[in-house]
Formats: structure tokens, sequence, C-alpha cells
């Protein structure tokens, strides 16, 4: 039998696991209140991929937030960790629902062309296309994410290079929301979508300039009063 101590998480992850499970329900009842002819494929399809924006995003306020409110911000942390497990779940799903969604089969033409008159295929520029293919960049630096946010990984790559490939994630978010942007208009998608998107947007730049600037705060005062470090 399945021991809920053997898989060596405890409560409060369990906790904050319950909670992400009940807002991705949530976020797919809404979408389905917001269109509710629409297939599950779909319903699953928007609401994932706000979803999983919005816990990219999330999982980038917690380090400027601890570092506002406990003046540090440790490399590896639950939340963190568990958030981001989320953001990849539901971008994963997301992926999967929009390629069924979108094509009968052939998914290579969301990506690429025929070259004309000739063998091969060339990059599909149409904005659908560009959006597909940050979309598809963005999914890599996912997995990726997703595949090292466990222990194993954490002493495997130990802190650095951990923390290293962790920074991935300002350029995951960049690339999202030029996707979703992009989507959005040519969607005609209603203006609720677009403000939340400015909000996670504006929200995450503030976050990221108050975190620089109280990093960079924090060593000024380390390198002018090292001694002060041994005081604690
Ligand atoms: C190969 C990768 C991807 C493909 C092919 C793809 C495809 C799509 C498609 C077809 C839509 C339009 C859905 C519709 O309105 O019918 C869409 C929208 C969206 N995608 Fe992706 N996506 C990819 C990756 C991602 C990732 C990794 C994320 C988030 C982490 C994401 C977030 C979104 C969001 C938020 C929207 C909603 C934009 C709107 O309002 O129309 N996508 N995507």
């Amino acid at each position: 039998m399945l021991r809920l101590s053997s898989l060596n998480i405890g409560w409060q992850r369990w906790r904050t696991h319950f909670i992400l499970t009940l807002l991705t329900i949530s976020a797919c009842f809404i979408i389905h209140l917001y269109t509710p002819y629409a297939d599950w494929v779909y319903v699953l399809t928007l609401g994932c991929g706000y979803l999983s924006l919005s816990f990219i995003v999330f999982s980038l306020l917690i380090g400027p937030y601890k570092l506002l409110h406990q003046r540090r911000n440790p490399v590896n942390l639950d939340l963190r960790r568990d958030v981001g497990i989320w953001a990849g779940i539901t971008g994963c799903v997301h992926v999967v629902c929009a390629i069924a969604e979108r094509t009968r089969g052939n998914i290579i033409d969301l990506f690429l062309r025929p070259k004309t008159g000739g063998a091969g295929y060339d990059l599909l520029l149409t904005p659908g296309g560009i959006s597909n293919n940050l979309g598809l960049v963005a999914t890599v630096i996912l997995v990726l994410l997703l595949v090292i946010s466990n222990d194993f990984s954490l002493r495997r790559f130990k802190g650095k290079r951990w923390k290293f490939l962790q920074r991935f994630n300002y350029l995951l978010a960049l690339l999202v929301f030029i996707h979703t942007v992009l989507y959005q208009q040519f969607s005609h998608r209603e203006r609720s979508f677009i403000l939340l998107t400015i909000i996670l947007a504006v929200v995450l730049l503030l976050a990221q300039f108050v975190g620089v600037w109280l990093y960079k705060t924090q060593y000024a005062h380390k390198h002018a009063y090292p001694q002060s470090q041994h005081k604690h």
C-alpha cells in the first residue's frame, strides 16, 4: 500500500498541492462558464494555458517576496518548487490539448511550412506560426524545469548549477507572454483576459525590479560591513 510518509513530502506540501489542484479545477470551471458550448479539449487548452502562465509568474514573485520580508532568498523553496511543478503540469496539458484541438494529425503544420517547389520545410512565419514556435521553445524549457524540480536533481547539479538552470524561468516567462499576446490578438480575446495578462506582466516586472534593487543594496551592505555578517 502507498504510504503518504513514503513519498517523503510533509503535510505543508500536500496542502499546497491540494490548494493548487482546487485552483486548477476552479479556473477550468470558470473557462467552462465563459464558453459553455465548447468541448472539454478547448476548455483545458484555454484554462491550463492561463493557469500555467499565472503559476510561472507566481513562482517568480516568491524570491522578491522572501528578500523583502526575510532578507534572504534560499536556492530551494518548497512553495516555489510546487508552484513550478503545477506550471509544468498545466503547461503540458495545454500543449497536448492545443495540438489536439488545432491539428488533424499533422502536427508539423503548426510550426513549419513546406518549401516552395522543393523538398524540406521552412519555419512558419505567420503570426500563428511564430506564436506556436515560441510556445514550442517555452515547452522545452518548461519540461526541463519540471524534470529538475526534485531533490535528486538538486543534489546532482549542486546549488549553483541548479540555480543557473532555474534562471531559464525568466526566458520562459518572456516567451509565454509573447505567445499569449499574439494569440489574444488574432483570437480577438475579451478584455478580461487581456487585463489579466497585463496585470500579471506589470506585477512581475515590479517584483523583479524590487528584487534586483534589494539584492544590490544587500550585496553593497555585505561588502561595506563584512563583519556584521558574523554577528547574526
Ligand atoms: C508547442 C507549444 C504550444 C502550442 C502549439 C500552443 C498552442 C496554442 C494555441 C493553439 C492557442 C490558442 C487556443 C485557442 O484560442 O483556441 C494557445 C493559446 C495560449 N497558450 Fe499556448 N501553445 C503552446 C505552448 C504554451 C505554453 C508552454 C504556455 C504556458 C506556459 C501557453 C500558454 C497559452 C495561453 C495563456 C494561451 C491563451 C491565449 C488566448 O487567449 O488565446 N502555450 N496556445
